[in-house]
């Protein structure tokens, strides 16, 4: 942990400091060097609003996601010294890695489920499977509320990939694993064991809608194994690399949101009691303050392919470029008072959901689940807190977000 009070002289995301309190490292990195330079990664750092929505908007900039957007210590430690090569197109890599416009024509065989239309139309579905979740959920009192929210959002993408309900709490598990990127052993996780899990579902779900004729019953999985990507089909390897990161993001960020901004409310009953006032007006609202302020990836990065020159410096191809998404989200030049969580904050532009040709797929499932969590937990709970004293932060080293975050029910709501 950093002293109370000692300079800032050096920005490293992966130390044991920045992952402990990040928000002091934005402010330096934001008022001092808004482009900083990292040696041992060969690595820049983009912190302040307008700069990454400018670069991540810009699809003339030459920065890639080839070698992933969430590197690990090790990986960054590997520096290029030069080019790196587009991935091979056979076997093709998961849209995420691969660059334009590859990565559009393959995320094309995915987003059909993510429209909003799609998303309108599984409302009813993800409603009436919470609320028959609720009554037994809440009669243990006290458990853990990013879990119980994730398997929720864990079964949903088990319903769009035609896996069935049961893997929902294994794939929850598997994901927040695969985050631990620094693999506290003191947590007992893993995160290669948890990205082979998801791995292996993702084939399942691949494979289970071959053998059912893949007649389109699955959007998700099925166009992709129905696509015809540079002349010929996926194989089920490359199908099931599609799936990966889809899993991923649908499962693991909504109920970290949603379960720490309803931590936020209950640190202001004024807030929450606000919000109470009409349900279906303002959670939508408190969503987004939510995701603005508890969004849990810190960061995403990309490699550089050309050289440019950016705020005055020059970058060479194979060095890397991370944009601090939560840096950007405090940034008091684009968010008065931004360290203030503010239920009905008003927001020209947010960065939540990324920006350019990379932006979130999942932005319209995300607010919808969102929305429904907190309308039926809140209908369902008149008064509820949190053992702040035994929540736990993910053990990652590209997110903040809360895996154990124990909600008391003080008393439930009188039935309507
Ligand atoms: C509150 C919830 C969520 C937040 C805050 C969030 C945030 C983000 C952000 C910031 C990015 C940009 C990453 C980058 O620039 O490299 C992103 C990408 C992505 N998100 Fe989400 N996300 C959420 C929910 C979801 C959901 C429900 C899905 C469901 C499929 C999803 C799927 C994806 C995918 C597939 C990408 C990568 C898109 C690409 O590389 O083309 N996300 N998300």
């Amino acid at each position: 942990m950093r002293a109370a009070g000692a300079a800032i002289t050096h920005y490293d995301p992966f130390s044991p400091e920045c992952l402990d309190d990040p928000y002091p490292y934005y402010a330096w990195l934001r008022d001092e060097h808004p482009l900083y330079y990292v040696e041992d990664y060969d690595m820049w750092v983009v912190s302040r609003f307008q700069d990454v929505y400018d670069m991540l908007g810009d699809p003339e900039l030459p920065f890639e996601a080839r070698e992933g957007t969430v590197p690990t210590r090790a990986e960054m430690l590997a520096r290029n010294d030069g080019p790196v090569p587009p991935l091979p197109l056979d076997p093709v890599a998961g849209f995420t890695r691969m660059d334009q416009p590859h990565q559009g024509r393959l995320r094309g065989f995915l987003n059909q489920p993510f429209r909003p239309r799609s998303v309108s139309a599984l409302e009813d579905w993800f409603r009436a499977m919470v609320r028959a979740d609720l009554p037994g959920v809440l009669a243990q009192g006290e458990f853990n509320l990013p879990a119980v929210f994730g398997l929720w959002t864990a079964r949903t993408m088990c319903h769009l990939a035609g896996l069935p309900a049961e893997m929902a709490a294994d794939l929850r598990d598997a994901i927040n694993e695969s985050s631990a990127a620094i693999g506290d052993p003191a947590l007992g996780l893993d995160p290669l064991d948890g990205l082979k899990r998801i791995s292996r579902a993702a084939r399942l779900a691949v494979t289970t809608r071959r053998d059912a004729g893949a007649d389109g019953a699955h959007p998700l999985v099925d166009r992709v194994i129905n696509a015809s990507f540079e002349g010929r089909p996926l194989s089920d390897r490359e199908a099931a690399a599609q799936l990966v990161v889809p899993l991923i993001g649908g499962v693991e960020t909504v109920p970290k949101v949603t379960s720490h901004g309803l931590w936020e409310l209950t640190k202001n009953p004024d807030q929450l009691a606000a919000v109470r006032a009409d349900l279906a007006a303002n959670t939508p609202v408190a969503f987004d303050e939510m995701s603005r302020y508890c969004g849990p990836a810190q960061w995403f990065s990309r490699t550089v392919t050309a050289p440019v020159d950016v705020l005055g410096r020059h970058l060479t191809p194979g060095q890397r470029i991370i944009f601090l998404i939560q840096s950007a989200q405090r940034d008091p030049r684009e968010f008065p008072d931004p360290d203030a969580f503010r239920w009905d904050r008003q927001m020209k532009r947010t960065l939540a959901f990324g920006h350019g040709g990379h932006f979130c797929m999942g932005i319209h499932l995300a607010k919808m689940e969102g929305r429904v969590i907190l309308q039926e937990f809140l209908s369902a709970v008149e008064e509820f807190d949190f053992d702040g004293d035994a929540a736990v932060r993910s053990a990652s080293s590209f997110q903040k977000g809360w895996d154990v975050l124990p909600v008391r029910i003080r008393r439930l709501a009188e039935p309507s």
